[in-house]
């Protein structure tokens, strides 16, 4: 991975750190504004990697990936393809070596899968690409679980065509088949990686038994649940399991889609053609209204310090484990630096307290909903 020396040294979530880490938040601290040169105020790049997995199967990735769903699938219009491509480049020249994508993104047509593939290709060797199989699609529409050995394999060959890749870096179940013991799906793994298709595996929103038994088979690098502060039950489920064993654990949705943020709200409108969120309790007009006192909270800690509420919510969550590797997903340049910025911020325990006590306090409004 590509490291650059940062030219200031930060520790601890101080304004500095902020300054640095957040685009568009110029330097307001009182020594020598007038010395610094652009170049100096430029957000630093990310050059924090964390394992995910032990022993063999460990895998060396950024502190932060690059969640590439809603490039194509599920959170609203899409965007401009050539804008896409720019955007997971940046990340890349960002530091970022962690790009996540899917079979069904979107469902029957494949393009965010077509996309990374594109982005990725002259940078392959540096970066690690994260896929999905597991449903079964008909008529571009998901009809069901999928996760047979012959189906995994068929949807395996094809995701590394349209990643345009001789390997995939980590190959997930999307969702338990409940046709396919785990064993099956964990032993069609083994046998992917010793043919060289697949380096690592994982499985999604699995409970802590059948982390087990497909452990057993052959070694997990990575859980992916969804996980943020709106939805803090993986800690309970499935942490200590992960602890014990060595695997690591990606969260998906980290900003809880978008909402962590703070720029949602109960007028949100969203282009429902392409968008999952008006399907789920938490994003009804009412719920949002309810649980902005989450964002209050965020907001409050984050202005002191000089951060946004994003940045504020993932940092928590890299505090919490050192083998978390969250993936926040956006289509905007400005929203990536700004999350990427989260991985200098280290906590004090005393932030962290202030933070936990403030939000320990806050009951969500809303169900998760079918996931
Ligand atoms: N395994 C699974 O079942 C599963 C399920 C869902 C997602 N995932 C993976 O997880 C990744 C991330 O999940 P997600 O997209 O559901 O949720 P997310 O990362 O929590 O949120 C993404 C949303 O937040 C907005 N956003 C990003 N940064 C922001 C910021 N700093 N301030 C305000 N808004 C911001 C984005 O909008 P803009 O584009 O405007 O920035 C986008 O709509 C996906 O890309 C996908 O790879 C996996």
């Amino acid at each position: 991975m590509k490291t650059d020396r940062r030219k200031f040294l930060i520790s601890g979530a101080t304004l500095t750190a902020a300054l640095v880490a957040a685009p568009g938040i110029g330097f307001a601290s009182s020594e020598n504004i007038e010395e610094k040169k652009d170049s100096d105020m430029a957000p630093s790049k990310l050059d924090k990697t964390r394992i995910l997995g032990s022993g063999e199967n460990k895998l060396e990735v950024s502190s932060l990936g690059l969640g590439c769903m809603g490039m194509s699938h599920n959170r609203g219009r899409l965007p401009d393809r050539n804008a896409m491509i720019a955007l997971i480049r940046k990340a890349y020249e960002q530091g970022v070596t962690l790009f996540d994508t899917a079979e069904v993104y979107r469902f029957g047509q494949h393009i965010n899968e077509e996309l990374v593939g594109e982005a990725l290709n002259p940078f392959r060797k540096d970066i690690v690409i994260a896929t999905k199989y597991g449903f079964k699609i008909e008529n571009a529409k998901s009809v069901g679980r999928d996760s047979r050995p012959e189906h995994i394999r068929a949807v395996a060959e094809q995701s590394l065509k349209r990643l345009k890749t001789d390997r995939i870096d980590l190959f997930y179940q999307h969702r338990v088949d409940p046709n396919v013991p785990v064993e099956d799906v964990a032993g069609t793994l083994k046998d992917l990686i010793k043919e060289g298709k697949v380096k690592h595996y994982g499985l999604c929103e699995v409970d802590a038994q059948t982390i087990r038994r497909a452990h057993k088979v052959h070694p997990l690098t990575a859980i992916q649940s969804e996980y943020h502060l709106m939805w803090r039950q993986p800690e309970v489920d499935i942490f200590p399991t992960l602890e014990e064993l060595g695997i690591g654990f990606v969260p998906y949705s980290p900003i809880s889609r978008g909402y962590l943020g703070g720029l949602m709200n109960d007028t949100t409108k969203f282009f429902e053609e392409n968008d999952n969120r008006p399907t789920l309790p938490r994003y009804t007009p009412e719920a949002m209204k309810k649980n902005m006192v989450i964002i209050d909270v965020l907001n409050a800690f984050g202005h002191e310090r000089g951060l946004t509420s994003a940045q504020v919510a993932l940092a928590h969550m890299l505090a919490q484990k050192p083998w978390i590797v969250p993936i926040p997903g956006t289509t905007k340049s400005a929203h990536l630096l700004e999350n990427l910025g989260a991985a200098d911020l280290n906590f004090t325990k005393e932030d962290l307290k202030t933070l936990d006590t403030a939000l320990a306090k806050i009951k969500i409004f809303g169900a998760r909903g079918s996931v």
